[in-house]
């Protein structure tokens, strides 16, 4: 899906080239802080695809994938903080360096869950990483280690992110027309 010409976007935040460079300046960063060994992404699905296959062709550094799924009880406005694990990883991260791979970090519930969970693993270090940074909705600390954008508290689309499902294969991100949120 490539034209930005969509009824319900209302504009869009971030364009294809825009997410590329942005992509490949963090990409740079971690490249950097791994350089000495290499790295397990851990992607959570399914809103962190399309950024974790972006993110993992621009490191230059050795890399493993793995994926995990979370369910959160209630919907986000009315009952965050609850997550569980509903898809587990493959494989073990015990000595391994791991990224956490997000698509957006909103209340942060989710994240700080899977870095508490996670780290009680074993892995050598655990560190995160967000497409999208939405702080204004932050309700538990969390801080990021690597992202590429703060975004308005708005609702959006496209690199994974999802309205009922749909949209995630946009090349860009846009914000959807409150009539349809
Ligand atoms: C999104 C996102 C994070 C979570 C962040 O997933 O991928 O996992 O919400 O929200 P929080 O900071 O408020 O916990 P979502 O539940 O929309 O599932 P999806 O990735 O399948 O779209």
């Amino acid at each position: 899906m490539k034209t930005p010409a969509m009824p319900m976007i209302e504009r869009v935040l971030f364009s294809e080239d825009e997410i590329r460079e942005r992509v490949k300046v963090v990409a740079a960063e971690i490249s950097e802080r791994y350089k000495d060994g290499h790295l397990k992404l851990v992607g959570v699905l399914k809103g962190s695809v399309f950024f974790m296959t972006a993110l993992a062709r621009e490191l230059t550094i050795p890399i493993k994938m793995d994926f995990l799924a979370i369910s959160s009880f209630g919907d986000h406005s009315s009952a965050p903080g609850v997550v569980r694990i509903s898809k587990d990883l493959d494989e073990s991260i015990e000595g391994e360096d791991v990224l956490l791979v997000e698509d957006i970090v909103d209340t942060g519930f989710t994240a700080r869950y899977l870095m508490q969970h996670l780290s009680g693993r074993g892995p050598n270090s655990i560190a995160i990483c967000s497409m999208l940074d939405r702080t204004t909705r932050r309700i538990v600390p969390m801080q990021i280690d690597f992202r590429c954008f703060e975004i308005p508290d708005r609702f959006v689309i496209g690199c994974g992110l999802d309205y009922n499902q749909l949209y995630r294969n946009l090349n860009f991100i846009a914000v959807l027309k409150p009539d349809k949120a």
